[in-house]
């Protein structure tokens, strides 16, 4: 899928715009402050319902207007023509249009619209805690195994109603029926997990030689709790911690991936530049397997693209993002650091206070 065309009203700085789209390359230029992540915050709200800077719409809806609206067009690798409505009100109201439509969900849009983001806070992907990597794993699950979500669902929901159990259990056979239901889900949830990290980890292993070249990278997914323990013994095991806490400590929802060079943890390694450069492989990797699987591919978006990378690092990069055919967006501070990267087929938009020509 490409984005073909897009309206934006009242978002950020954002007053009005309306902007065509190249299916290749789309550069955004502009000074600080002149709106470059606010654009970049819109096109991912089409595919995700929700921009990343802030999980309040209040914060993204323009200062002093009651609503933001979205309208965009969309094109599928066989040409058709979608539409892709959001609004989002101060008073909470939110809508999401597809084709006209309403009663769509956030799952819808992520499906429609599959995109990978790359930000300078995106070391966290490396540097943060598990819940970003379980992320990263969870985004692939979610695609490429269609029953993830509704168990991903229900384990959420089992967790929850199990922490709250413990407060009042006094021995573990009053957990039984619960755990009878969480047990098969976490191990179901669990093994979708382990077949994508199978198929995602050397690819990300071969993406870093050609980044990383002077690194070997070793991948491992850790499930979230011992290997060689059943689930359900793991929870009879683990009860009287649980109790204590009342928190079920190990599970899927503990799950990680440890990424290491020279058997070190690349977050004690690398350099930033070096971790960006990781990160970019981690997420051109997840991208280009999604294109190699499903037929289409992801949707790139890159902000502040130059920062913490060498020309050649840079080079590299928009080498490969070229070479994986997808419609891509990128932001700059001035027309210097893209200038090597832009071709006939892609479009420049320069921004100015909200304002982009
Ligand atoms: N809800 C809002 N209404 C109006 N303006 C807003 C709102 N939220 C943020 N802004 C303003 O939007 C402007 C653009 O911010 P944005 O982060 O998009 O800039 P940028 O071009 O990415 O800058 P930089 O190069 O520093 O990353 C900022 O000056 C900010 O104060
Ligand atoms: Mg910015």
């Amino acid at each position: 899928m490409t984005i073909s065309h897009i309206n934006i009203h009242h978002f950020r700085n954002i007053d009005y715009a309306e902007l065509s789209l190249s299916p290749h390359f789309n550069f955004i230029v502009g000074n600080n402050g002149s709106g470059k992540t606010s654009l970049l915050e819109a096109l991912y709200m089409l595919g995700h319902g929700r921009a990343f800077r802030h999980a309040q719409s209040n914060r993204i809806i323009q200062h002093e207007k009651p609503e933001l609206v979205l309208f965009s067009q969309i094109r599928s690798v066989n040409q058709q023509t979608r539409t892709i409505g959001l609004s989002k009100s101060k008073t909470g109201d939110n809508r999401i249009k597809i084709d006209g439509d309403e009663g769509f969900r956030l799952t819808d849009l992520a499906k429609l619209l599959p995109m990978q983001l790359i930000t300078p806070e995106g070391f966290e992907l490396l540097t943060g805690g598990p819940k970003h990597r379980r992320a990263f794993i969870d985004w692939g699950c979610f695609h490429h195994y269609p029953e993830f979500i509704t168990l991903w669902n229900s384990l959420r929901r089992l967790l929850k109603q199990r922490n709250s159990l413990l407060k009042q259990t006094t021995c573990y056979q009053q957990l039984l029926p619960w755990d009878r239901e969480l047990v098969p889900i976490a191990t179901k949830i669990s093994a979708f997990r382990a077949d994508y990290a199978s198929h995602i980890f050397p690819e990300i292993v071969a993406t870093c030689a050609d980044f990383l070249p002077e690194y070997q990278l070793s991948c491992y997914f850790d499930r979230g709790w011992d290997e060689d323990t059943d689930y359900a013994d793991q929870l009879i095991k683990q009860y009287d911690r649980d109790k204590f806490i009342n928190y079920t400590q190990q599970g899927p929802h503990k799950a990680d991936i440890k990424l290491r060079a020279y058997n070190i943890p690349v977050e004690d390694l690398l350099s930033r530049g070096q971790l960006k450069l990781l990160m970019c492989a981690l997420r051109l990797s997840q991208g280009e397997y999604y294109a190699k699987q499903m037929g289409q591919s992801c949707i790139y978006l890159l902000d502040d693209f130059a920062s913490e990378l060498d020309q050649t690092k840079r080079d590299l990069l928009a080498k490969r993002l070229k070479l994986a055919n997808s419609q891509v967006f990128i932001t700059a501070i001035n027309e210097e650091q893209i200038s090597q990267l832009v071709d006939e087929n892609d479009k420049i938009f320069n921004i100015k206070s909200g304002i982009i020509d």
